[in-house]
């Protein structure tokens, strides 16, 4: 068997890695109140840390990694996390979720570092919309950042969670920018998860019918790529664009799942909606330990489940997405 592979024969060469749990925004589907930091967590993994982490998964097969948050641009030593991270072998892909609120200021400095692509969240292009969204008016700056992003030769997508009554009736909107902007626009379907159940009654929309409308309007379905994410991508001829569909509730939506996450603090989650995290942090704290690191990280992987519990209407134990990076 491949050494990240489980026994669904699923592999896993794409680590989603948070470097912070905290963020500056506050989502009204994913922290409407802020973040709160506990204070009894245990800080977030450390460069050196990090760089253990990494060549541990390489070794196993990972070949991509995204950097998520919270916000990962809240650690102030972001950039050498980027050049740490590109420069282990192994890495042919680096890439970073972020609510692009330091894209101005620091895409240089990360494309730089070696970063390669990067998703941005921008649930609508409603300017008063976004603010009253994420509580910061900062829709045109992102945007702005978004093109350089674009020009500096970065693979660049658009995360617009779907929001019924807020930016349900936006597609026309998008389908503007996607004529002349060369960027993916992933449309999500709302996660339930343990802190937005309310929110999740009145706002959930399925994907299904904004994807039966794309291909009404000529939009072709691609075939999935070996480490693409969770989306269903389409094209049109006549976009720059291109659309993907993030629909977690389909049916075989965990069958394609090719992913693993490590939490902030170094816990290895098999699944989003995983019941429990493998504590890695101990592994980490000298170089000689990688033996260790690698056979802890491997037996694991035959563990994780099949599917998540989202049909079943649980929420496993994830408060909100920002704690497990997404
Ligand atoms: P790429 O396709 O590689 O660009 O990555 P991605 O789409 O996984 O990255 P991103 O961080 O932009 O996540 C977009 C959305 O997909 C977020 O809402 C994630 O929570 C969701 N997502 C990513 N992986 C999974 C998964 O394994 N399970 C579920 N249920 N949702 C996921
Ligand atoms: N459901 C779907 N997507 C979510 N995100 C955060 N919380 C949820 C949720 N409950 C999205 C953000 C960001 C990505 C990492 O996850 O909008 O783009
Ligand atoms: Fe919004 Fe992402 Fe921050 Fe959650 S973690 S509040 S989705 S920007």
């Amino acid at each position: 068997m491949h050494p990240l592979a489980d026994t669904y024969g699923r592999r896993f060469p794409y680590l989603r890695l948070s470097v912070i749990p905290a963020c500056n925004f506050r989502c009204t589907y994913c922290l409407p109140h802020g973040y709160r930091a506990d204070p009894n967590a245990a800080g977030p993994l450390s460069l050196d840390e990090i760089a253990r982490l990494l060549r541990g998964f390489t070794r196993l097969g990972m070949r991509k990694l995204r950097i998520t948050g919270g916000e990962p641009s809240l650690r102030r030593d972001l950039t050498d996390i980027l050049r740490t991270a590109a420069s282990v072998p192994g890495v042919e892909r680096l890439a970073m979720t972020t609510n692009g609120s330091l894209l101005t200021k620091r895409l240089d400095a990360w494309a730089d570092a070696g970063l390669n692509a990067i998703n941005v969240s921008v649930d609508t292009l409603d300017a008063t919309a976004f603010a009253a969204l994420t509580g910061h008016d900062r829709l045109s700056d992102i945007l702005e950042g978004v093109d350089r992003a674009v020009e500096r030769g970065l693979t660049v997508k658009l995360n617009a969670v779907l929001l019924r009554g807020v930016n349900d009736d936006q597609l026309p909107a998008w389908l503007d920018y996607l004529r002349t902007h060369r960027v993916g626009v992933r449309f999500i379907e709302l996660m339930q998860t343990g802190d937005n159940l309310d929110y999740f009654r009145r706002h959930h929309v399925r994907a299904e019918l904004l994807e039966q409308r794309l291909r009404d309007a000529g939009w072709t379905a691609l075939p999935r790529a070996a480490d693409a994410g969770p989306a269903r991508e389409y094209l049109h001829p006549d976009y720059a664009g291109r659309v993907g569909i993030i629909a977690p509730y389909s049916k075989d939506f965990c069958a394609g799942c090719n992913r693993l996450r490590v939490t902030a603090t170094g816990d290895l989650r098999l699944c989003l909606f995983g019941e429990f995290g493998i504590p890695l942090r101990a592994l980490l704290q000298r170089d000689e330990q990688i033996d260790d690191l690698v056979r802890a990280i491997g037996g694991q992987i035959g563990r994780k489940e099949k599917g998540h519990f989202l049909h079943e209407g649980r929420t496993g134990i994830t408060p909100h997405l920002a704690s497990t990076g997404g």
